[in-house]
């Protein structure tokens, strides 16, 4: 298993160019299954999650073809041979589920496995069965598989979701673009990753409204056509490397950033004393003073502050002058990453829900595990304003998330290398 080396070297400077968004491309990809038409996705980011769908959709019978080094996929799903999602790719990957939608809108049948917990939590997909259960799917669950049948076609039906759920929303949306009749979704998620998928979806010929809000209302068609679709810029990628010159000084140049898809973020950066610039090419972030000031945080569903950048804000406020509380409100275990940010020298305490974070002015480096996705950028993130060395073990959570972190980094003044077990 590979390793990163992180040594304290001090402010960044230059560009980062922002990938396209992994989450909306883990939604957009099993979207070819609606139609038999090819899709045409540009923009991909490079990561091991979209080799892990791309594997899971010509499990199923689709091509999938990667162009440009992989930031092109060129998908069809002419003829679906399977209609089985098996346990064995799925159990990489919870995201898998979000075949189910699509496969069953198309043909009215589906076998998928159910995707199990993951480190951050349970992670229940029951929410994505009681949308599909509202267009008239038969949803049976059997030795740890959905089978799912709409042998009529799904019809379409209103669904109150009763939390804000993303992937649900997404296995709804997809479903109803084929459902006859009107879908009504309620309390729907609104994230831009949603936003993204809906614009897709419309070039194939949904009829959609309403995505970014709370309500998204679609007429089913009778089949949908090909596309071709740019993938939104990753939003989480973005606010990493936003606090790469917040934590280590500097000055650094998001290239791709928008504001509006990292507002709330970018409100707690400024209540830190952290400076974001629209620039024509992206956004620049640079700090005000010697060390930020500890703001809290309670992360919420879009727009409010995502949940996926807690690990990485924490570490920001491991270095920052004061004492700053951070809520996780959507996961019951995200809080992995803090006692390996205490081995470094950081001060928290974790009840519950809740860490509080007391800033200390300088970390140190040391050994550390990377134990989920964001957790383990986390730890970059703190190596890099820590003084001496950080080794992060286990980086393979990280290369499911983020393109080439070492070089990325590394070309804006970071030291920090890839060390190979092999
Ligand atoms: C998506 O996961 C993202 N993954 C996650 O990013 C992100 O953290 C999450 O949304 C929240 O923004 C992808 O898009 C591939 P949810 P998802 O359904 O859809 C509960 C990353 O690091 N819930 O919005 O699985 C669930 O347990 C990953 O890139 C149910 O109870 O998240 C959680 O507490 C991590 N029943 C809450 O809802 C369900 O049927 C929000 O989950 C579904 C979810």
């Amino acid at each position: 298993m590979d390793s990163i080396v992180v040594t304290g070297n001090g402010p960044l400077k230059g560009q980062i160019p922002i990938a396209g968004a992994k989450n909306a491309c883990l939604t957009l990809m099993p979207a070819t299954l609606l139609s038999e038409e090819p899709l045409t996705l540009t923009n991909a980011p490079r990561l091991s999650d979209i080799k892990t769908m791309s594997t899971l959709l010509q499990s199923l019978g689709a091509e999938v073809t990667q162009m440009q080094g992989g930031k092109v996929l060129a998908l069809s799903s002419h003829n679906l041979n399977n209609h089985v999602a098996d346990y064995d790719i799925v159990r990489k990957m919870r995201a898998s589920i979000l075949v189910l939608g699509p496969m069953l809108a198309r043909d009215g049948h589906a076998v998928v496995s159910l995707p199990g917990g993951c480190a951050i939590g349970a992670r229940p997909v029951d929410l994505h069965l009681k949308a599909l259960e509202a267009m008239g799917a038969d949803l049976d669950l059997r030795e740890g598989y959905v089978h799912a049948k709409a042998p009529g076609g799904l019809r379409g039906g209103t669904f109150e979701f009763p939390i804000v759920s993303v992937g649900a929303t997404e296995n709804a949306l997809m479903a109803a673009t084929l459902a006859k009749g009107t879908t009504v979704l309620k309390n729907a998620a609104r994230e831009p990753e949603i936003v993204d998928l809906a614009q897709c979806l419309r070039r194939m010929g949904a009829q959609i409204e309403g995505e970014g809000t709370s309500t998204i209302t679609i007429q089913g068609v009778e089949r949908l056509g090909g596309a071709t679709h740019p993938v939104v810029p990753d939003r989480i990628e973005l606010g990493t490397y936003m606090l790469a010159p917040a934590i280590c000084g500097g000055e650094v140049e998001c290239l791709g950033g928008r504001i509006e898809l990292v507002e709330a973020f970018c409100e707690r950066l400024d209540a830190a004393g952290v400076t974001v610039e629209e620039t024509e090419n992206g956004l620049k972030v640079s700090r005000r003073n010697a060390r930020v000031r500890a703001v809290d945080v309670i992360t919420e569903p879009f727009p409010g502050f995502p949940t996926d950048l807690q690990a990485q804000m924490m570490a920001l406020m491991c270095t920052a002058e004061g004492t700053s509380v951070l809520e996780e409100r959507i996961f019951e275990n995200r809080f992995m990453h803090a006692p390996e940010l205490m081995r470094m020298g950081a001060r928290i305490d974790v009840q519950g829900g809740t860490a509080t974070v007391t800033g200390v002015e300088h970390l140190k480096g040391a050994p550390v595990m990377a134990t989920d996705l964001r957790a383990s950028v986390s730890l970059i993130l703190a190596g890099l304003a820590a003084g001496g060395e950080t080794v992060v073990n286990r980086v393979y959570h990280l290369d499911r998330g983020y393109e080439s972190v070492e070089e990325k980094l590394g070309n804006v003044g970071a030291k920090i290398e890839r060390i190979s077990d092999q």
